[in-house]
């Protein structure tokens, strides 16, 4: 299959004569801290080691707000890649995954790919993110893209589609309720499986300190003393409810130009940030 694509940020392709509108990549500046090992095995996974080898399909599991999106960013971005996140969610239809019609100014039909379909054909690196919101029919169009024929089909254009060689993929699934089960022909496909866990008191401070680096370190070390007490009772609260937390409380004690009692403060950001159920693990 080859396909003309005229430079190398023209947004438009031609596949098999049909026109096809590409997206553009994502750009975050999010840095990966600490746990080198998780990188590693991302990294391994998506490696090459032959010319008759191929890349596998990873899948990041963990609770909401333990730095899957991030992992998964950072390791492309130190790839050198673009990066392309596709956000999942209980309406995906397949189309949505692939391509879809658009009807342009003319009243003519325009094609545009999805984030997944443009880092397939400019070979970047897709994130399929929250994947376990997706239903199975969605899932279903991606079986020939996660086996070794690594294309997909789009019904809707009348097209097949084959990945770049360079093209990497991976799925972030939520260890939570709110999602469907994978059904086992993909599951088997979306290998191997790489679980992040919460980090260690002195690493979750360095994550803080990277994403709030304007707060105090009072707030600081009460805010990983907390994460870590709920951590260790095997709690959901996460670093993102950690950021949440400290960003909130800073913005309480400034607005109140020092005549709020800060303990009380904190107390109250976690408090309205989690719930009271939370307070058992401030001291
Ligand atoms: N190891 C890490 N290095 C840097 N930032 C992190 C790390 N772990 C978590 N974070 C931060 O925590 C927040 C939640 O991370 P995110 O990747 O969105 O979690 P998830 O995708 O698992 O829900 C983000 O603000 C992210 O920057
Ligand atoms: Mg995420």
């Amino acid at each position: 299959m080859s396909y003309s694509l005229p430079s190398e940020h023209e947004s438009r392709i031609n596949i098999q004569g049909v026109e096809i509108a590409l997206g553009f990549p994502d750009e975050f500046a999010f840095q990966w801290i600490g746990q080198r090992d998780v990188m590693d095995q991302l990294l391994a996974a998506w490696m090459v080691v032959d010319k008759d080898d191929l890349p596998l399909n990873p899948r990041i599991v963990g609770k909401p707000g333990v730095g899957k999106t991030t992992l998964a960013y950072a390791a492309a971005k130190s790839l050198d890649k673009d990066v392309y996140i596709f956000q999942c969610t209980m309406d995906t239809r397949p189309e949505d995954l692939l391509i879809t019609p658009v009807v342009d100014k003319t009243g003519g039909i325009r094609y545009v790919g999805s984030s997944l379909v443009t880092a397939m054909i400019k070979g970047g690196v897709c994130i399929l993110d929250e994947a376990n919101r997706m239903s199975e029919k969605a899932w279903a169009s991606l079986a020939p893209l996660l086996d070794t024929r690594r294309y997909i089909e789009s019904i809707i254009a009348g097209l097949k589609v084959s990945a770049h060689p360079e093209f990497r993929i991976c799925v972030t699934l939520n260890e939570d309720a709110s999602t469907f089960e994978i059904p086992e022909y993909i599951h088997s496909r979306l290998q191997p499986q790489i679980y992040l866990d919460f980090p260690e008191a002195e690493e979750e401070k360095r994550i803080l300190r990277e994403n709030l680096p304007f707060i105090d370190e009072h707030i600081m070390d009460y805010v990983v003393n907390f994460l870590q007490k709920a951590h260790g009772n095997n709690e959901n609260y996460t670093i993102r409810d950690g950021i949440n937390i400290a960003r909130y409380a800073a913005k309480r004690i400034k607005s109140l130009k020092g005549k709020g009692n800060v303990e009380n403060l904190l107390r109250q950001a976690v408090v309205m940030t989690l719930g009271d159920e939370a307070l058992m693990y401030t001291s």
